[in-house]
Parts: structure tokens; sequence; C-alpha cells
């Protein structure tokens, strides 16, 4: 007889088999439970999503989807990706979903290629305002391949200047408008966009890869009613594996999904497509809507308290699990910053703010977000003094060690992996 059979990762036999690698694994898990993550994309996934992300569904190929793969056996496979996509359709309400895209970037690639031809015309925000490389930069493949027009935010309110984007839309004629960010705290008027791309007939495409978690839980309003097609990751506060998925209106789904599969992508990661589904189902349940909910309580203590040290909130606060910092008024740069809360142990990123004077490697500003310590338990109290502890240490980086010391207090309560999801 032999052994019972394992369906997911056996972390004992990693370690005899590869002990370099178990020591990085242990290693990372020791990171994150010593420190405060206040990255604004990351989040801890449930011990769930990352069984199915451990499974034996790795090693299948079904290039294709479900009942018209171009591989043998993947009746088995085929399930996994069918309860994917009926959970997203009834999570976000949608005509339809593609959950095979690798990544954010991928969704992104897949929806352009989608709805443009190289050389059209697309309008999108500015990466220094708080867009994402993906929606136009020089540096990415939609900057090189399309023509883009870039919005902003205003200066004097640090919000996205709807008319602004209205006369760029008329004076250009763009065949898709993209809405969503990377940086931007605020709600986006999904019902405005949408005016401006119809007034153009323009696509209207909105890159919710940030706050979708916060849309499944039905803490913010989603952008599905407005948008012709959304892309998101599955990995920031939607709480899933690392990941990307398109929602689309009925209208364009073949297109869609003939733009992931064969136009960018070969095989799906069908241990990926497991896990969303997994996700998806975690998001639907009640205590979600209560997860999603407190990550925007969250950021806005932590907001607040930043702000009582002069640590000014760009655009005056946040409606969302993240918040952009202004850093001028200490003198201190995002990268200094980024430093010395990493010694410490708190975790974050340097960020340019709208009308930086300093390139991206330095910033005046840092991102902060809620969604990790929301996910381990935390609450506004906690998070008003995670406040009062980051401007500490950016003030006076001889107070780390004390600091520190307060980092491991919380911990001490509050550890991922530990608690209940
Ligand atoms: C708005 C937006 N779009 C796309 C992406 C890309 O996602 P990924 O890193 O999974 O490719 C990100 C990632 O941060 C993002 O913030």
């Amino acid at each position: 007889m032999g052994a019972e059979p394992s369906y997911g990762p056996d972390f004992g036999l990693l370690q005899k088999q590869d002990p370099e690698i178990a020591q990085i694994l242990i290693d990372e898990l020791d990171r994150v439970r010593s420190g405060i993550q206040l990255i604004a994309s990351e989040n801890f996934t449930s011990p769930a999503v990352l069984a199915a992300l451990g499974s034996t569904l790795t090693n299948k190929y079904a290039e294709g989807y479900p009942g018209r793969r171009y591989y043998g056996g993947c009746e088995v496979v085929d399930r996994a990706e069918r309860l994917a996509v009926d959970r997203a359709k009834r999570l976000f309400r949608a005509e339809h979903a593609n959950v095979q895209p690798h990544s954010g970037a991928s969704a992104n690639l897949a929806a352009y290629a989608a709805l443009l031809q190289p050389g059209d015309t697309m309008l999108a925000m500015a990466l220094p305002h708080g867009g994402h490389l993906t929606h136009g930069s020089k540096v990415n493949f939609s900057g090189r391949w399309f023509d883009v027009v870039s919005y902003g935010v205003r200066r004097d309110t640090e919000l996205i200047d709807y008319d602004e984007v209205r006369d760029l839309a008329l004076r250009h004629q763009p065949k898709l408008i993209v809405c969503g960010a990377t940086a931007y705290p605020r709600l986006i008027d999904f019902t405005a966009f949408r005016g401006i791309a119809d007034e153009v007939g323009a696509w209207l495409l909105a890159d919710v890869a940030h706050p979708i978690g916060l849309m499944a839980g039905g803490a913010i309003p989603s952008a599905v009613p407005y948008a012709d097609v959304v892309t998101m990751t599955t990995h920031k506060a939607l709480r899933g594996p690392r990941g990307g998925a398109i929602l689309c209106t009925e209208e364009l789904a073949k297109k869609i999904d003939r733009a992931v599969f064969p136009f960018i992508q070969g095989g799906p990661l069908m241990h990926v497509v497991a896990a969303k589904a997994v996700a998806f189902g975690e998001a639907m349940r009640p205590e979600f809507a209560d997860y999603a909910r407190r990550v925007i309580v969250n950021a806005r203590a932590l907001t607040d308290a930043l702000a009582v040290d002069g640590m000014r909130a760009v655009s005056g606060g946040t409606d969302t699990h993240l918040s952009l910092i202004d850093l001028s008024a200490l003198g201190v740069s995002g990268a200094e910053a980024e430093r010395r809360c990493a010694a410490a142990g708190i975790t974050l990123n340097r960020n340019v703010i709208p009308y930086d004077a300093e390139p991206a490697t330095i910033t005046s500003g840092i991102r902060v977000g809620t969604s990790c310590v929301t996910t381990q338990g935390m609450g506004p109290q906690e998070l008003e003094e995670v406040g009062t502890l980051v401007s500490r240490v950016v003030r006076d980086p001889a107070c780390a060690q004390e600091v520190r010391e307060r980092v491991s207090a919380l911990l001490a309560i509050h550890q991922p992996y530990l608690s209940e999801y």
C-alpha cells in the first residue's frame, strides 16, 4: 500500500528536499510576522487560497476555455474555471468574466488588444498623477504601441479634473478612455467617465486593480454598471492569489476571450484559477463585506493620525484602502521615509505625489494601505497608533528601536496566518 495521497503543499518534504528554498519561505513568513505591512497593493491570502495555489492543478495544460480546450484531460480543471467564472459573475454582477489573465498588466494588455489597434488613441491617467505604467507610460507597451493622451489631477484639489478629461476627449477623440489608478485615494466618478465616453463614442475601461476588493464587499460603488470592460488584480484588497481577471459586457465577451487566449497568453495557470475561485467564494461571504468596510475605516484612522503630525494626505484624505502622503513639510524624501520606517519594522513604499519636484526614485511622498493590517485584525485604535509610530520614526530615525518595540507589541496580538479569516 502506498502512502496517503497528498493534494497540496507538504512543507516537511520541501525542507528535506530543498532546505535552501524552504528556509527562504520560513524567512519570508518571519519577515511579515515581525513587521507591519502597509504596502497598499498587498494582502494576506487565506490558507484556503494558499492550498489551492500549492495544488497539483499547476501541472495541467488547458489552453482554451472550459469545454473548448486544446488538450485532453481538462474535464476536471474545467470545473474549477467554470466555478471561478460563475462566482466572479455573481460577485460583481457582471455579464461576462475571464479569469485567465496572469496579472493586472496582462489583463490590461488583453483589454487593449480587444478594443484597439496599434496607433489608436487612448485617454488615461498620467503615471505621475496616480495612473499605472500600463496606462500609457513610455517605458511600457501601452505608451509605445498607442497614441496616449494623459489626464491628471487638479493642482488645487488634487482630484481628477473631469472638465480636463472631457476637453481632452473632445479634442483627441480617443477610441478608449481608461479610468482607474494605482495611487489615487478617492472614489472615481464612473458616471462622469461614462458620460464623457458616450459623448465621444469611446469604449470605457475601468482598471480597478486596487479597489476591486472594496467593490466586492460593497464598501464603495462598483465600476461594473458603467464600464464596458473592467480589469482587476485578484491579490490586492480582494485578498486572492496573485493574478488578474476581466469583466465585460456580453457584447465584448468573445473579443475579450480571444484577446486573452490565444492573442496574449498560452495555457492558463489552473492552480491560480482555482485559487481565484476560492477567493471569489470568500468575498461573497458577509464577513468579507465587513472586512472591506473596516479596511476603509482603518485607512481613515491611519490618515488622520499622520495628518496630526504634519504628514499631509494628498486630496485631504481617503475614501479607499490607501492614502498618498505628502512629506514636503517635514523635509524628508519618500525614499528616506521608506528607509526609516523599514529600520523600525514598518514596510511601506515611496511614491510620487501630483506635481512632485522629485524623481520616482526619490519622491516627496509615501503610499500607505490598510488591506494587510485589517486582515490581521487591527482596528482604528491600532491604526491610530501605527500612524503615530510612522510619524515618529520618519521625523526622528533615532527612535527606530523604540518604535520597533511597539510594532512587536502590536504584532504579538495581531499575527497574520494565526487569526481566523
Ligand atoms: C491600476 C493597476 N493596474 C494594473 C496593475 C498591474 O498589476 P500586476 O502587477 O498584477 O501586473 C496594477 C498593479 O499595481 C495597478 O495598480
